[in-house]
């Protein structure tokens, strides 16, 4: 299979105060082959969100290249980036990051709305996807009407919305009990076996790690090790995975803020873009249901 990522020397400085520089990321090199399940463990503080983040195209590498598809990415301006972003990857995080106000159906329509999906296509394609993961039966419920494990099912959804190449979760399970966990990561499983798509997880739990195809350990910045995992030995099968909405326990643990969550809606989704009023507005209404009812106004085109 072809390398769907290429990193090379990547090294990542943040500039704090006039004199401080801090390199989090110290030359990493690292490909991905299209339809690989790779999991990235190592303490915190080890340098892995702000790998996902330039992966993910939300930041861009202080040195080195990075090549997506055969696409040289660093190339691209800020408004391309947002759409690579909004087309090629989808996020899953630790706090779900959906939108408070929207019904789960709304919330997987999001990135469709971006992508400029037509209406009936949106609806339908959010509705088949919100089957998939289990949650047919909370299609209409707000986040705050939802479990932990709930919310990260409908934060699944949308992070396929658009068919991404990439899918990219950070500490998906981190928020959950172990229990919840493996029921997120058996969606994981079947994403990657049936669908073949090409995940990327970052996480804490050794034995989750375990059961990805290959393990990578970043430790100071650094790729330290790498590791061939048991693949698929601990995935369940479809039905096992697709547990009803309601039988999935309410426990969760507390939200942890996250530091992507504030530009959530602004960078991940491509929302950037909308603010633009040249480039055409998108006004995002909801009923008192929390479903979707927008209208598009402001088309430059
Ligand atoms: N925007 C930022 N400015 C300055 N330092 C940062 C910034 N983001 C992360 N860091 C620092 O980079 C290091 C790695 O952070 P991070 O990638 O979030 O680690 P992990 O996800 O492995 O816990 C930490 O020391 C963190 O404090
Ligand atoms: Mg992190």
């Amino acid at each position: 299979m072809e390398n769907l990522i290429c990193l090379r020397n990547i090294v990542k400085k943040y500039y704090i105060g006039s004199e401080n520089e801090l390199e989090v990321l110290h030359g990493i090199n690292l490909d991905i082959r299209e339809g690989e399940f790779t999991s990235i463990v190592g303490e915190s503080g080890s340098g892995k969100s702000t790998l996902m983040n330039i992966i993910g195209l939300l930041d861009r590498p202080t040195e080195g290249t990075y090549e997506m598809k055969g696409i040289d990415v660093d190339g691209l301006s800020d408004d391309e980036l947002s759409d690579v972003r909004n087309r090629q990857i989808g996020f899953v995080f630790q706090t779900y990051n959906l939108i408070p106000r929207m019904s789960a159906l709304a919330n997987v329509e999001v990135p469709m709305l971006y992508a400029r999906i037509p209406r009936k296509e949106r609806e339908e394609k959010a509705q088949h996807l919100l089957e998939m993961v289990g949650m047919q039966d909370r299609m209409m419920h707000r986040p705050d009407e939802l479990s932990g494990g709930q919310k990260q099912r409908v934060a699944i959804a949308r992070a396929i919305a658009n068919n991404p190449s990439l899918l990219l979760a950070d500490e998906p399970t981190g928020a959950l009990d172990s229990k919840t966990g493996q029921r997120i990561m058996d969606i994981f499983h079947r994403l990657h076996e049936e669908q073949h798509k090409t995940i990327l997880l970052i996480t804490h739990s050794q034995p989750l790690a375990e059961e990805t195809e290959r393990i990578l350990t970043l430790k100071d910045g650094q790729i330290v090790g790498e590791r061939v995992g048991s693949g698929s030995a601990g995935s369940a099968d479809a039905e096992k995975a697709k547990i009803s909405a309601k039988d999935v326990p309410a426990t969760e643990k507390g939200d942890s803020s996250h530091k992507e969550a504030a530009s959530f809606h602004a960078e991940h989704l491509g929302a950037d873009k909308t603010e633009d009023a040249e480039d055409g507005i998108i006004f995002l209404e909801l009923d008192d249901k929390g479903k979707m009812r927008e209208e598009e106004a402001g088309h430059a085109d």
